[in-house]
């Protein structure tokens, strides 16, 4: 089922100051369907439009053109009903300085209508990762404790959507880790849909099931994680290692075959069909194969592609 649906969708800001007349189209004839259950990526450069996609969604900017629905409800008609079941983090959210962690998730529960326990919400610290410094002012947070709770807040009334601008934003490795695993266990466990925007091409392609390519405004193409490793169509590129990578380059290159010699690994570029003749031709000319191995593609290859 898909859960949430943007059709269409297009948003101009005006700009302000100086280029007072000018505008910028952030969002353009944007459509994109979202299935429950999924954690779908949405890629792009700085600038791309992915905050303003998500504030689209949100009822946090206002659509020039389009329709949006979360869970069947249209966002501008029925936005209370549509974002009943969605929790977000949007930039950086706002937090009380002087408040400990703990007390700025107790006020933001209490916004919520109360029927959010200390249960709940310990359980939602601990699966953030905050439970050593929940009890500390917020003005003391380092960028990835703030992010955690902005994240801790989200998830506090059980969305079932969760949209996240760029959540792992600000944190280090073992956080970056720590993240991935919650929203894996999220859709694992709870069937929790995902939109998760970044730019960080290596991260996203360990988490997502989709992943959506924005630049310039708009959608340059969604591809399944499968398509992305190994592509469907124009991806063909192997590794190999072997007794004499100068003389086994020059054989293939003989045979009018993409080669190249990275750090003393051959890289080819060919069809997997061909590749038992040219191991079969080097064994012939007296080379010793190792190991064949299919590299899989990167996000950041497929970015590339797209992009051009
Ligand atoms: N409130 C605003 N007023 C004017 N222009 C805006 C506003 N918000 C965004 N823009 C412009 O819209 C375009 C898309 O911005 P947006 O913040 O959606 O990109 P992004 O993909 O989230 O980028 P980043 O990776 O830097 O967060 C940019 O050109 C930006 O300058
Ligand atoms: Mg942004």
């Amino acid at each position: 089922m898909k859960i949430i649906e943007i059709e269409n969708v297009s948003k101009t800001y005006a700009l302000r100051g100086k280029q007072k007349g000018g505008t910028v189209k952030a969002v353009s004839d944007v459509s994109l369907d979202v299935e429950e259950g999924e954690i779908l990526g949405l890629l792009g450069s700085n600038g791309a439009g992915k905050t303003t996609l998500i504030k689209l969604i949100l009822g946090l900017a206002r659509l020039d053109s389009g329709t949006i629905t979360v869970a069947g409800y249209d966002i501008v008609k029925s936005r209370e009903k549509a974002l009943s079941s969605v929790g977000a983090l949007v930039e950086a959210p706002t937090m009380f300085s002087e408040f400990t962690g703990w007390e700025n998730l107790k006020y933001y529960a209490r916004l919520q209508g109360g029927g959010i326990s200390d249960d709940r919400l310990k359980a939602i610290v601990s699966m953030v990762g905050l439970e050593e410094r929940i009890h500390s002012k917020f003005k003391s947070y380092s960028l990835g404790m703030k992010q955690r709770l902005g994240i801790a807040q989200a998830m506090m009334h059980n969305p079932s959507v969760l949209l996240l601008d760029e959540p792992t934003n600000g944190l280090d490795p073992s956080g970056i880790a720590q993240m991935r695993e919650l929203f894996i266990q999220l859709k694992k466990d709870l069937g929790t849909t995902i939109v998760i925007s970044s730019h960080m091409l290596s991260e996203m392609q360990q988490v997502c099931d989709r992943v959506a390519f924005m630049a310039g405004g708009k959608i340059k193409a969604v591809k399944t994680m499968e398509e992305v490793n190994y592509g469907v169509d124009t991806f063909r590129k192997f590794s190999m290692e072997c007794s004499d990578a100068e003389k086994a380059q020059a054989i293939i290159a003989e045979r009018g075959i993409e080669c190249r010699n990275e750090r003393g690994a051959l890289i080819l570029i060919a069809e997997q069909k061909d590749m038992g003749e040219i191991v079969a031709l080097l064994v012939s000319e007296g080379i010793q194969v190792y190991t064949v191995t299919k590299i899989k593609r990167t996000l950041e290859d497929l970015y590339k592609e797209v992009s051009r």
